[in-house]
C-alpha cells in the first residue's frame, strides 16, 4: 500500500527519500515520486512503475523533501496520479482515502481551481493552500474537512525548512537524529542506529523544522510530549540471505517463527489476560485474508478443546454487520501488520460494544497493538514478501496456545504445542516434493483445493496463496460440498489438491477425490494418513508427519506455500511483488 518518506536537515534530501522509498517497496505500489524544495521552489519527479525509475532524481539539490509510493485507489496508476501533488505553493503526499474528495473538489472548482490528477489526495493540497496562517494551522484546518483516513506530509514554498505531518487511521512515524528529521509511514524507511523514533497517534500533528527537535500536537494543537519507541535498527534491514526471493526465505523461517511465537501463557505477564479468559463466554475473531484463515483455524481448536462458542469473521464484513456482541465476549483481532484498516475498524466496533480486545500482531507499536486491551505478539520477524507465509504459521502458534489456555481456564486441556517445531521442519522438507508437480499446474485452467474441518481451512489458505502470486483462478472448497454445484467446473485441466490430515475424516475426503478423478482431474494429496497413499487415483503426494488434527494447518500450509511459490516462478511471476497487491492494507 502507499508509502511516505520525508526529510528535512543538513543533507541533500533526494538520496534519503529514494533509499527510504526502496525500503517501503515491499508494501506494494504502482507509481512513485519525490519533491525536493530548493530556493523556495519545488522540483518534482514522478514515474509509473518502480522506485528505480526515479534514479535520475538522486542528484537533485535541496535539503527538504517528501517522497511517496502509490497504490492506486482513485485514478489509474500513472505519472499524473502519482504523488507528490502540488497546488498553490503547497506540496502533499498522502496515504489513505479521502472519502468526501468529490464534494471537496467541487468546492475548490467553484473557486476556479483546476486539478491536475484524478486522485482524491490532490484536494488536500488545494485545501491547505486555501488556508491562512502558518503551515501547522493550515494543515489542521484542512484536515478537519477530510472524511476518511489519512497520513500526510506537507511542504510549503513559504516555509522551506519545515514539514507538517498529520495522521488519522493511517500510520506515520517520525525520526530524529543528528543528521536531521524524518517522517515515514513505516519504521524501516527511517530506521538507523542512534535515530530516535516516535509514532503519531490518531488526530495528532507533527512539525519537523530544520535544526530543532520534532514538535507534536494533539487535535486542538496543544503540545504533546512523546516517548521514543524502542526498535531494532539492525532487524529492520531486509536481506534475502542467499535466497532468490524473500518468500522462499520466509518459508524457510517458518519453524523458528513458530517456536518463537508459542507464548507461555502461564507467565506473570499474562495473568490479567488469563483472568479475562476465565470470564470469556464468546470469542469473536476478526481478521482479513490469511489472518482470517488463521482465525478460522483457532475457531476449530477452541471449539474442540475449550468447547467455547467461537466465530471467525472477515473484518470488512463484521464492521457493517451490526454484530451482536454478548457480555463477556473477547474479540481477538489478528493482523500481521497491525495496520489493516478493516481489522482495526472491526476491533474498534467490538470494543465499542463491550468486548475486550486482544491483538495478535507481528508489529510492535502498530495501531492494532495500541488500541487493544491485551497483546499476544507473534514473533515471525519482518515479513517482506507480500504473500503471508511465516506470519500465518506464527499466528497459528499464538492462537493455538490461546485455545489451549481457554481450555485450561475451563478445566479442560489441549495437546501441548511444545514438540511441534521439528514436525514443522519435517513438513517443510517434505513439501519440496511439490516442485515436481509443476507440469500439471503451470498451464492449468483453474485449481481446486479440498479438505474438511481444519483441512478445509488449510485448503482455503493454499488457494489464496496460489491465486495471489500465480494469478491462476483457484478455490478452496469443503470436500463434501463439491457435488452441490462446483463439480461442474472440474475437467482434465483442473488439478485438484486434497488436504487429508484428520484420520476421522480421511475416507470422507477421499470420496471427493474419487469424484474429481472420475471427471478427469489429476489429484495431488497432502496427507499424514498413510493409508490414503495407496489410492491408485493419486498423481503425486506429500507425506506429512502425524500431529493433532486441529493443529495440522501448521504443517500442511508448508507444501501449500511452496506450491504457490514454485507455480508463480514457473509462470514467470515475481512471487515477492504480486501485481495489484499491497503488504499492508491501510485503506478500507
Ligand atoms: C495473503 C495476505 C493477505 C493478508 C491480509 C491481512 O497472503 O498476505 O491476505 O493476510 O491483507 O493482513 P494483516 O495480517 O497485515 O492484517
Amino acid at each position: 500500500m502507499c508509502g511516505i518518506v520525508g526529510y528535512v536537515g543538513e543533507r541533500n534530501a533526494a538520496p534519503i527519500l529514494l533509499d527510504g522509498l526502496q525500503k517501503l517497496e515491499y508494501r506494494g505500489y504502482d507509481s512513485a515520486g519525490i519533491a525536493v524544495a530548493e530556493g523556495g521552489k519545488f522540483t518534482v519527479v514522478k514515474r509509473k512503475g518502480r522506485v528505480k525509475g526515479l534514479s535520475a532524481a538522486r542528484s537533485l539539490a535541496g535539503k527538504t523533501g517528501v517522497g511517496h509510493t502509490r497504490w492506486a485507489t482513485h485514478g489509474a496508476p500513472s505519472e499524473r496520479n502519482a504523488h507528490p501533488h502540488l497546488f498553490g505553493g503547497i506540496c502533499v503526499v498522502h496515504n489513505g482515502i479521502v472519502e468526501n474528495a468529490a464534494a471537496l473538489k467541487a468546492v475548490c472548482e467553484a473557486r476556479g481551481e483546476t486539478f491536475s490528477s484524478e486522485t482524491d489526495s490532490e484536494v488536500i493540497a488545494h485545501l491547505v493552500a486555501a488556508e491562512q496562517g502558518d503551515l501547522l494551522h493550515a494543515v489542521r484546518a484542512a484536515a478537519e474537512k477530510l472524511v476518511g483516513s489519512y497520513a500526510i506530509a506537507v511542504l510549503s514554498e513559504s516555509a522551506p525548512d519545515t514539514i507538517v505531518c498529520a495522521r488519522k487511521a493511517s500510520p506515520l512515524v517520525v525520526g530524529y537524529g543528528e543528521d536531521g528529521l524524518f517522517v515515514a509511514s513505516d519504521i524501516p524507511a527511517i530506521a538507523a542506529a542512534g535515530r530516535r523514533v516516535y509514532t503519531l497517534a490518531d488526530g495528532e500533528f507533527a512539525v519537523l523544522k530544520k535544526g530543532t527537535a520534532p514538535a507534536f500536537y494533539d487535535a486542538s494543537l496543544r503540545s504533546v510530549e512523546k516517548r521514543e519507541i524502542a526498535y531494532d535498527a539492525e532487524e529492520d534491514i531486509p536481506e534475502k540471505r542467499g535466497f532468490r526471493h524473500f518468500m522462499k526465505k520466509e518459508i524457510a523461517e517458518v519453524p523458528e517463527a513458530v517456536a518463537r511465537s508459542i507464548p507461555d501463557l502461564s507467565k506473570g505477564d499474562f495473568s490479567e489476560l488469563y483472568e479475562v479468559l476465565c470470564q470469556t463466554e464468546y470469542l469473536h475473531i476478526v481478521a482479513c485474508g490469511t489472518a482470517y484463515h488463521s482465525g478460522l483455524c483457532m475457531k476449530h481448536a477452541v471449539q474442540k478443546f475449550a468447547r467455547l462458542p467461537a466465530e471467525a469473521f472477515i473484518a470488512s464484513e463484521y464492521r457493517y454487520s451490526d454484530p451482536i456482541v454478548p457480555k463477556n465476549t473477547l474479540a481477538v483481532a489478528v493482523s500481521q501488520s497491525g495496520e489493516t484498516a478493516d481489522t482495526l475498524a472491526a476491533a474498534a466496533l467490538a470494543k465499542e460494544r463491550g468486548a475486550r480486545v486482544l491483538a495478535v500482531t507481528n508489529v510492535p507499536y502498530s495501531s492494532l497493538e495500541r488500541m487493544s486491551d491485551f497483546v499476544l505478539p507473534t514473533r515471525a520477524g519482518r515479513e517482506i514478501a507480500v504473500a503471508a507465509t511465516k506470519s500465518f504459521n506464527a499466528q497459528l502458534a499464538a492462537l493455538y496456545a490461546l485455545a489451549g489456555a481457554l481450555a485450561e481456564s475451563r478445566g479442560k486441556s489441549a495437546p501441548p504445542l511444545a514438540g511441534i517445531q521439528p514436525l514443522v521442519r519435517e513438513a517443510a522438507a517434505a513439501g519440496e516434493r511439490v516442485r515436481s508437480w509443476m507440469p500439471y499446474f503451470v498451464g492449468a485452467k483453474s485449481v481446486f483445493f479440498l479438505g474438511r474441518g481444519a483441512d478445509y481451512v488449510a485448503a482455503c489458505e493454499g488457494s489464496l496463496k496460489l491465486k495471489e502470486i500465480s494469478y491462476l483462478p483457484s478455490e478452496g472448497y469443503p470436500a463434501g460440498e463439491l457435488k452441490h454445484g462446483t463439480l461442474a467446473l472440474v475437467d482434465g485441466r483442473t488439478p485438484v489438491v486434497a488436504v487429508v490430515t484428520d484420520p476421522a475424516l480421511a475416507d470422507k475426503t477421499m470420496n471427493a477425490v474419487h469424484e474429481v478423478y472420475a471427471r478427469g482431474a489429476a489429484v495431488f494429496l497432502i496427507t499424514n494418513v498413510s493409508a490414503c497413499l495407496s489410492c491408485a487415483e493419486i498423481t503425486a503426494s506429500v507425506l506429512l508427519p502425524k500431529c493433532e488434527p486441529a493443529y495440522s494447518p501448521m504443517l500442511s500450509s508448508l507444501p501449500l506455500q511452496l506450491l504457490a511459490y514454485y507455480v508463480a516462478i514457473a509462470r514467470g511471476n515475481d512471487p515477492d511483488k504480486p501485481r495489484n497487491l499491497a503488504k499492508s492494507v491501510t485503506v478500507e
